[in-house]
């Protein structure tokens, strides 16, 4: 199901290694888009952003910042000829864009696999296709059809759209047939959108990723499996090591790799996943970028999740993905601000902690402004603290 053409594109470019002093293009510039060029900087590699939306976080650190819309083909077109590579931190990138460049400069992690991650319903064909674990699911396209797929998947369930869905936006759980009786009501809610995933909700007994980075080789190495813990939706925690047995940790890492295999990745696949109480593993959806949940390696592992992808698309070795200290990772979202900067100083005095802000401007609830890693011995202690920060930050 790959495009064979494309793969052999991608190997033939990349097989002479992009040095350092090279010119690395970005497609999207949001937190994850500045913390590659940190990582890349300091391996002496120069960084050009494009961003459609405007002035961006990343585009603060790069050498060069594009703001121009997908549709602006001059745009893109002089973006791709003065860079050496162009990878991404934001899948989605219109296909037709992603041709346009790619017949320009090697796109990485490639065409194929971003088609597939960047949409729900192609996303979960590739993984029954491949006979990977996943959520039950029906898909619909209409209100109408809405009703069946709730019907065959019961209850609880969680509508998704398709497409652009991200920290649980365009979601809705359905817990039981009232809430679900007015489906003319929900698709609406959902402001009629092409397609939606119907995936019944999984009791689990905790939530899971792996971040692994793949060279075009077919090389590949993974970073320690993450505990995450989600609130609203929304990612709050990541825990590491995560507290599984080594048989459950050994299978994340399994699933990881074949997924990168089979998308023929060149750059981080992370895959998410949902630990079921019987034991066994269920994929919830997969990311071919950095990853909120893989934060916490620029402070864990001797090689972070972001210089390992540019170890990955530039044709580097690979870097230890040890982990070197326990380490929890916490969200900072746009509602600990409340109107104004936060009081830092409590957290600025723990010497076991690391604080990374963004510099994103307006604090919106919501929004993903910042994280902080402690790191430690022992996870427990380490987790204790880590919550305890966080509590006298958003003054609970
Ligand atoms: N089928 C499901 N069963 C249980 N929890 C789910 C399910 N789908 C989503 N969730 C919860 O919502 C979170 C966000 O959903 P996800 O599909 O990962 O979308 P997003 O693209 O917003 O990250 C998940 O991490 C999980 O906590
Ligand atoms: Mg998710």
């Amino acid at each position: 199901m790959l495009r064979h053409f494309h793969a052999i594109t991608i190997r033939d470019q990349l097989f002479s290694m992009i040095t350092p002093g090279s010119t690395i293009g970005i497609l999207g510039g949001g937190q994850l888009g500045r913390m590659l060029i940190l990582a890349g900087r300091s391996l002496g590699y120069r960084f050009h952003i494009f961003e459609p939306s405007g002035p961006c976080t990343a585009g603060m650190v790069a050498d060069h910042e594009v703001n121009a819309p997908y549709s602006d083909e001059a745009a893109l077109r002089a973006f791709a000829e003065g860079v050496d590579i162009i990878t991404l931190e934001f899948e989605n990138i219109p296909a037709e864009v992603l041709d346009m460049l790619s017949a320009i400069k090697p796109v990485l992690p490639g065409r194929e696999a971003l088609h597939i991650c960047q949409h729900r319903q192609r996303e979960k064909d590739f993984l029954k296709e491949n006979g990977l674990p996943c959520v039950p699911f029906e898909y619909a396209d209409s209100a109408d059809s809405l009703k069946t797929a709730i019907a065959a998947i019961g209850f609880p369930c969680v509508i998704k759209t398709a497409a652009f869905g991200y920290d649980g936006k365009g979601q809705i759980k359905l817990n039981n047939a009232e809430e679900a009786a007015d489906t003319d009501y929900l698709w609406n809610f959902l402001e009629c959108p092409p397609r939606v995933v119907v995936e019944k909700w999984i009791h689990h007994i905790g939530e899971f990723s792996v971040v692994c980075a793949r060279k075009a080789d077919g090389s590949k190495s993974t970073f320690p499996m993450s505990e995450n813990v989600h609130v609203h939706h929304i990612l709050h925690a990541s825990i590491v090591p995560a507290r599984i047995t080594p048989a459950t940790r050994d299978a994340g890492e399994a699933l990881a790799r074949e997924i990168a295999d089979k998308l023929d990745v060149v750059g981080l696949i992370a895959v998410e996943l949902f630990l079921h109480e019987d034991g066994h593993l269920i994929i919830n959806e997969m990311a071919p970028r950095p990853h909120n949940s893989g934060h916490y390696t620029i402070d864990g592992c001797i090689t972070s999740q972001f210089e390992q992808h540019i170890r990955a698309v530039t044709d580097l070795p690979f870097g230890s993905t040890e982990l070197h200290s326990a380490t929890v990772m916490i969200n900072l979202l746009g509602d600990v601000w409340k109107g104004s900067e936060p009081d830092w100083s409590g957290l600025l005095r723990d010497p076991h902690v690391k604080l990374h802000l963004y510099d994103k401007g307006e604090a919106r609830p919501g929004r993903k402004m910042g994280h902080f890693c402690v790191v430690g011995d022992d996870i427990e202690q380490t987790l204790a603290s880590a919550e305890a920060h966080f509590k006298q930050l958003s003054g609970k």
